[in-house]
């Protein structure tokens, strides 16, 4: 059977609802298997006209409907699978359903479903229509009233959004809670969790003196795990009152950690829930990555409750109004807390491996895209790295005082609202008197801009001249591109620490700078600190390329530079077997670490070489098993070059007592990166010190690293124990099985992935284990999945048919793996697309068929 693709919604089509939802009464009487749920809509007509009402609904039971009451009979109404439209209907009325719905049976995890025996919600994007009938859009806002019924034994805490009333009790061993939310929502803000929890309470003190009860609900026994959360909660809220003047707006704010979900975490209005990975922590079972993943999603769903719930989307064409927003905040957040330079080029790292690719395949897309297929495939690094990149040039342009002085206006003007991109930058073009219409071409326009910068000195007037040109490659459905305004930090470097720097902004396809210098010609620094999400294009020789690393004074481009000599290397080695990496240049690279020693987390991202997929973009036909093998020998290279170093950082103990503080967690990440090399290394011990490093971690970071180098090492007896004894110790704790099944995905073969797959604790339908086998896999070993005889492919496709049957939104985001089938050697290209074939004349659900669909093109 040969699936359909979704039909496309459009921006342009975009009309206003024709009714107000007022108010919202909704009464859920809870049982896993048939939950009912009584809907009371307060509605009236915006204006005249005669517009039928129509609600979403998908996966409901009708079980009853009355107007005013009085009961409607089928003849009044007519309902789809995916609607419900009275054709007649008053000018303001009260409407309501009664409807049943099986949570037990909901495994897509959109809509009210279990994990863990407990009720959950997720509603972004479109999940409140598979609770009720209902405008399931984001510019219905109303107020929403909660009745919650339920077994006293299974459910001693019922939650909702808003404010919480009395608990009474309703007879049968049940009992009955009411939440009220004052602020008018969106129905994809709406939530409800109901279970036994331990919960994890403090509290928080607002600048203007409120007292906010804090609670974070985690499953039984887990509570001392929730304190870092609560920790980075409260330094969130702190936050946004001193950066952005925003307070908190309830009295309670409850956060729920479920073990199954399909993303991160969701801000629902006052009650957030998070996928348990990115609430729970501790010295024993987390990462300092961990701790920093915490604090980061902590603090980018508290932020959402200024930009995105008080100012909301409009449609969701707009989504990048909130995600753009909230991340580029949340990326601020963790430069505050930790280190700006590090964190810039951790964002910078994350944007070009994910955005990057995602830019230069057949899913590229705008920042704000015109149409789309499936809602769920918009949640992608374009919208939200892409979309905070775009907010960073805004700022950087106009300066930290404009800028403020926007979102103060754009808070102030539009708060309970449901907007537009153009409404957001109206704020800025009032503060600034500047025209954004050309910037908002980055929003419409797919593609990574390409600038090109060509220099020539001018000896006898002390002048260098600058030449730059813009372009951006064509994407599907943008043959040709405009010019975009791109914000260049620049800086001319006289090699002994003299910088001349300052901003241009490259606002036509060619800009040419002549620039002054005194003392001879200078180095030219371009996109410090990476002011604009561009490729830049230079022809220089590798000696040019050493001279700018070690005369630059912008840290990041101190980084990025030696990123780029590491790049040239591997592209070179992957060229020859044979190739040995260049010693000088090794040598280079290993004195820039040892320089850099005294600020341990940016010498810990010295170390580290391009991923394969990065390196796709670099080298088109690209063959990953050839860039692997290229890769390893550079690496292996520098962990020789930088032996002695090694041993002497790995001899002297790890911090303790342990903090996941900054500091620590930058020790320990050079600590962590020094592991990863000696998994690199030819050295016959290594496995050996690995293993004793392995067993003598005082922290999981960097028990994690040591079981990690030693997989990399492929088969050995020191890896087997090592991994045995990960399984041993943390067999009870699936988040932390969660990377044991993540390290062997991301090193070995599709022979692992069948194995891990075969296990019984191997479960298809939670996210997060899927995720470590499949999705670790198939973007983090590419050698093996694309491996050219298309056995890595094999392996994965039979998991991500049964995944989709079950949850599309999950099988959806692992089927991306294969957009870049396009840009491999011919053997693994033939192979991807005629499995992508395969998967099309499957039965997909639409959220998969909207992929294959725009994969194959
Ligand atoms: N709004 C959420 C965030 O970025 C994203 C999200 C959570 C989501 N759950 C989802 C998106 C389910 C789509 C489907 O913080
Ligand atoms: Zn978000």
């Amino acid at each position: 059977m040969r699936t359909e693709t979704p039909v496309a919604v459009k921006l342009a089509d975009y009309t206003p609802y024709p009714f107000d939802i007022e108010h919202v009464d909704l009464a859920f009487d809870l049982d896993p298997d048939t939950t009912r749920v009584t809907a009371t809509l307060k509605v009236s007509r915006k204006g005249k006209g005669s517009a039928p009402l129509v609600l979403d609904g998908e996966a409901l039971k009708l079980v009853s409907i009355e107007i005013d009451g009085r009961a409607l009979t089928p003849s009044d109404y007519a309902l789809t699978d995916h609607d419900l439209t009275l054709p007649d209907v008053p000018d303001t009325f009260e409407l309501r359903t009664q409807v049943e719905i099986a949570p037990s049976k909901n495994t897509a995890l959109s809509g009210l479903y279990m994990s863990g025996g407990r009720f959950c919600s997720q509603c972004e994007s479109v999940g409140f229509r598979r609770i009720t009938y209902y405008p399931d859009r984001p510019d219905v806002m109303s107020r929403y009233f909660v009745t919650i019924t339920a077994d006293k034994a299974a459910c001693p805490i019922m939650l909702s959004n808003g404010t919480p009333g009395e608990v009474t009790d309703a007879g049968n061993g049940r009992h009955m809670a009411t939440w009220d939310d004052p602020h008018k929502k969106p129905s994809y803000l709406f939530a409800l969790c109901a279970g036994d929890y331990d919960v994890y309470r403090d509290s928080f003190t607002t600048m203007s003196g409120k007292r906010i009860d804090l609670a974070i609900h985690v499953d039984k026994g887990d509570a001392p795990r929730a304190a870092w959360a609560m920790d980075s909660l409260k330094r969130s809220m702190t936050w946004d009152e001193g950066t952005y003047g925003r307070e908190y707006d309830l009295g309670v704010f409850n956060i729920v950690a479920v073990r199954d979900f399909n993303f991160g975490a969701m801000e629902n209005k006052g009650l957030n829930v998070f996928n348990s990975a990115y609430v729970l922590a501790d010295e024993d079972s987390a990462t300092d990555a961990d701790f920093e993943a915490i604090e980061s999603i902590v603090a980018h769903e508290y932020f959402h409750n200024w930009t995105g719930n008080r100012i909301t989307c409009r449609d969701w064409f707009q989504l990048c109004l909130k995600e753009g927003l909230t991340v580029f905040r949340d990326q601020n957040f963790s430069a505050d807390m930790r280190s700006r330079p590090v964190q810039r080029i951790k964002d910078v790292i994350r944007l070009r491996a994910r955005q990057f690719a995602e830019d230069a395949g057949p899913l590229a897309h705008p920042v704000r895209p015109a149409n789309y297929g499936a809602i769920d495939n918009l949640y992608t690094a374009t919208v939200y790295e892409k979309g905070a990149e775009l907010i960073g040039m805004l700022r950087r342009m106009i300066g930290p005082d404009a800028y403020r002085k926007g979102m103060d206006l754009y808070f102030d003007r539009h708060d309970g609202q449901a907007v537009t991109i153009e409404d957001f930058y109206a704020c800025f073009a009032e503060v600034t008197g500047k025209d954004f219409g050309p910037f908002l071409v980055w929003y419409a326009q797919a593609g990574t801009p390409q600038v090109t910068v060509e220099e020539s000195w001018n000896d006898a007037a002390g002048e260098l001249t600058i030449r730059l040109a813009q372009a951006t490659p064509a994407t599907p459905g943008q043959p040709t591109k405009q010019p975009v305004p791109i914000p260049l930090e620049l800086a001319l470097l006289d090699g002994k620490g003299g910088t001349d720097a300052w901003m241009t902004v490259l606002d036509t396809a060619e800009t040419t700078i002549t620039r002054k210098a005194d003392g001879g010609r200078p180095l030219l620094s371009v996109n410090r600190d990476f002011s604009a999400p561009i490729r830049v294009e230079r022809d220089l020789t590798r000696d040019q390329r050493l001279a700018l690393v070690v005369a630059e004074t912008d840290p990041f481009n101190q980084w990025e530079g030696v990123q780029t000599l590491v790049t040239e290397e591997i592209l070179k080695l992957s060229e020859g077997s044979q190739a040995k990496p260049d010693s000088d240049l090794v040598a280079a690279v290993a004195e820039a670490i040892r320089n850099a020693s005294g600020d341990p987390a940016f010498a810990a991202l010295l170390t580290r070489l391009p991923e394969v997929g990065e390196l796709f973009l670099e080298r088109t036909p690209a063959d990953p098993v050839a860039l692997h093998s290229g890769r390893k020998r550079l690496q292996a290279a520098l962990a020789a070059t930088l032996a002695p170093t090694i041993a002497t950082t790995l001899a002297a103990p790890s911090p303790t007592p342990y903090r996941p503080s900054a500091e620590q967690a930058g020790v320990r990440a050079l600590r962590g990166a020094y592991i990863h090399l000696l998994g690199a290394s030819d050295d016959a011990d290594a496995p050996q010190t690995l293993l004793s490093l392995y067993r003598n971690a005082t922290n999981m970071t960097e028990r994690l690293a040591a079981m990690r180098a030693l997989t990399m090492k492929g088969p050995s007896a020191e890896r087997d124990e090592a991994l045995a004894d990960f399984e041993q110790s943390w067999k009870h704790n699936p988040i932390v099985m969660d990377k044991w099944f993540a390290v062997q995905a991301g090193q070995g073969t599709a022979a692992t992935v069948a194995e891990l797959a075969s296990r019984p604790d191997f479960d298809l339908k939670n996210p997060n284990r899927v995720r470590a086998v499949v999705g670790v896999f198939s973007t983090a070993n590419l050698a093996a999945f694309h491996a050219p005889d298309g056995s890595g492919y094999r392996a994965v496709e039979d998991i991500i048919l049964k995944a989709d049957a079950a949850n599309p939104a999950l099988a959806a985001r692992l089927l991306a793996a294969f957009e870049q089938w396009r840009m491999l050697e011919p053997r693994a290209g033939a192979a991807a697309k005629a499995t992508l074939q395969r998967l099309q004349d499957a039965k997909l659900s639409p959220n998969s068929a909207d992929i294959v669909g725009r994969a194959l093109g």
